[in-house]
């Protein structure tokens, strides 16, 4: 069974990065004082910068934040394409206050999908921020990747799978969390702007994940998807 959809617009992309930026640091605060420490997986591409950097600036106690990435492309750091460089330049107020960011691609390791899997282990995610792109992936859940099936497993025991996406902007080759990380999320954002994602949305609902993977994350198994969506 999947959830129900509920998109929350804003007027403006302005509005939504400002909500997105709350959301995530109203969370982190909450976790923070519940646990002692707080856990953001954070999607690239090109939609949530401004997001970030605004996050970055709110008034956390941020030696006690760690960020993971959702998904990241087999590039190195200096390749525009990197997420985690993306991150790391967002990120920076953050980062300069004590927060800790977990890379996913080891870069020369000999086994960067079992690196990562290593340094994901015992991850505690209190918010996944997620996107989507215009064919309906979410993370590096592609349509027709390989690796698809492994990264949609809900039994999954593996935190990180390796994908190959041959239409995927970058790099098509990709490492990502897998449906079973997100799935043990305590909350899921997912943030996207324009008519033709909001629509590919709604149709993917009613698609099968191998088509749609973004559906995926409705499934019920799954914290409720809080949409956040501006033209
Ligand atoms: C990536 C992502 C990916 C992204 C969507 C949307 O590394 O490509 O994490 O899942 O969220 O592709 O990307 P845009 O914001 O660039 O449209």
């Amino acid at each position: 069974m999947r959830q129900p959809l509920v998109i929350v617009a804003f007027e403006t992309r302005d509005a939504l990065m400002h909500a997105a930026a709350d959301r995530a640091a109203d969370v982190l605060q909450a976790a923070i004082s519940a646990r002692g420490s707080a856990c953001a997986a954070l999607s690239g591409g090109s939609t949530p910068e401004q997001a970030y950097a605004l996050l970055a600036k709110a008034p956390l106690d941020w030696s006690k934040v760690t960020f993971a990435l959702v998904d990241e492309r087999c590039v190195p750091l200096d390749d525009p394409a990197s997420n985690e460089a993306m991150l790391r330049r967002a990120l920076a107020p953050a980062l300069g206050n004590g927060a800790t960011l977990i890379a996913m691609y080891a870069q020369g390791a000999a086994n960067p999908v079992a690196e990562a899997n290593r340094a994901h282990e015992n991850l505690h995610i209190d918010v996944a921020l997620m996107g989507m792109g215009a064919d309906a992936h979410t993370a590096s859940w592609f349509p027709a990747a390989r690796g698809l099936s492994a990264a949609l497993d809900p039994a999954s025991t593996r935190t990180v799978v390796a994908v190959d996406a041959p239409q995927a902007a970058g790099a098509s080759a990709r490492l990502t969390l897998t449906r079973a990380a997100i799935g043990r999320a305590e909350h899921v954002v997912l943030l996207i702007t324009g008519d033709e994602k909001r629509a590919r949305l709604e149709r993917a609902l009613g698609e099968a994940e191998t088509d749609a993977p973004v559906a995926a994350l409705f499934d019920e198994a799954m914290a409720p998807v809080e949409v956040l969506w501006a033209l």
